[in-house]
């Protein structure tokens, strides 16, 4: 079994196996525009400060990764500086069953939350689209970004979202079609799970976890969003 890492900002002993907290972080890249992604969503435990990345894909439905999964989640829309968090907003998990059935927990991490009080959309808060059909090509020019650790070994998450672009690698080389991609010595860290993947601006990937490839060289893996859209829209639907 391969050794894996979440990318949360909690080490998770009892659910990964084997369990090691992930320590690097958004290395490389840079600062986003603030406000230029209007649909990132932060999300944190009330109680414990575990943070992810999310984002908008309805006015009541922000989308992450299941592993990010807490008791007192909130949600904090159009957000800039992680020091000056507008109100948070409830929410009601649905993390994909699956999820919680997996022994290694490396599949179907991916969740929808619903806002129990609707997002007010504006110039700094705004719904991102998901792939319209499985069928359509993904682009392999991708942007991920978030409010994580910025360096490897050192306790750093960004006060503001940061950004970086990276190539998705070839199916082959990620191991299952539920699975996207990307491999190198930047990219996302840990505090920026549950946070999108753009590819040619759409949200084609939600950040998971990571392998050590080589020693300076990682791999990091996405939930693939277009092989879950029945289940999402499932979800989806039955609060139309
Ligand atoms: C996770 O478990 C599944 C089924 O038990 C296995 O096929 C897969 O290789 C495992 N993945 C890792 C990364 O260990
Ligand atoms: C975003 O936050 C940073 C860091 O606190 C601050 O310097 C900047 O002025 C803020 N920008 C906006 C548009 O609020
Ligand atoms: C947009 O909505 C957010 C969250 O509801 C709010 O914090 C922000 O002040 C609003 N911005 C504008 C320009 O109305
Ligand atoms: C990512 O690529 C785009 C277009 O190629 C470029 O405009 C942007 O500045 C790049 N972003 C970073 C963080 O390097
Ligand atoms: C992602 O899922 C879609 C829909 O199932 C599939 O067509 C595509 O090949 C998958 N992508 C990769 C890189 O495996
Ligand atoms: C990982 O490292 C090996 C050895 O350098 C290399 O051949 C391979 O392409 C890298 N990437 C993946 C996805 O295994």
């Amino acid at each position: 079994m391969n050794i894996f890492w979440f990318i949360t900002t909690l080490l998770l002993l009892h659910s990964c196996t084997p369990g090691v907290g992930m320590d690097h972080g958004i290395v490389g890249g840079k600062v986003s525009i603030p406000h230029s992604h209007p649909y990132m969503v932060y999300i944190r435990d009330t109680q414990t400060h575990s943070a992810c990345g999310g984002f908008l894909v309805r006015e009541d439905f922000v989308m992450t990764a299941a592993h990010c999964k807490r008791d007192h989640l909130m949600v904090y829309l159009g957000v800039n500086d992680t020091n000056h968090l507008p109100e948070g907003i409830e929410v009601d998990a649905f993390p994909h069953p699956n999820f919680a059935l997996q022994i290694n927990k490396t599949c179907d991490d991916i969740m929808l939350l619903k806002l129990k009080t609707p997002a007010t959309l504006n110039k700094t808060v705004n719904i991102i689209d998901l792939p319209e059909t499985n069928k359509e090509k993904i682009s392999s020019n991708c942007m991920v970004m978030g409010w994580g650790w910025q360096e490897y070994n050192e306790k750093s998450a960004s006060r503001v979202l940061k950004e970086v672009n990276l190539t998705l690698l070839d199916a082959e080389n990620c191991g299952a079609p539920q699975i996207l991609c990307t491999e190198g010595t930047v990219g996302p860290a840990r505090g920026d799970s549950g946070g999108p993947l753009i590819c040619g601006n759409v949200p084609q990937g939600i950040v998971s976890y990571y392998k050590m490839n080589e020693s300076t060289s990682y791999l990091t893996m996405y939930t693939n969003i277009s092989h879950y859209l029945p289940w999402i829209h499932k979800i989806m639907n039955g609060f139309l």
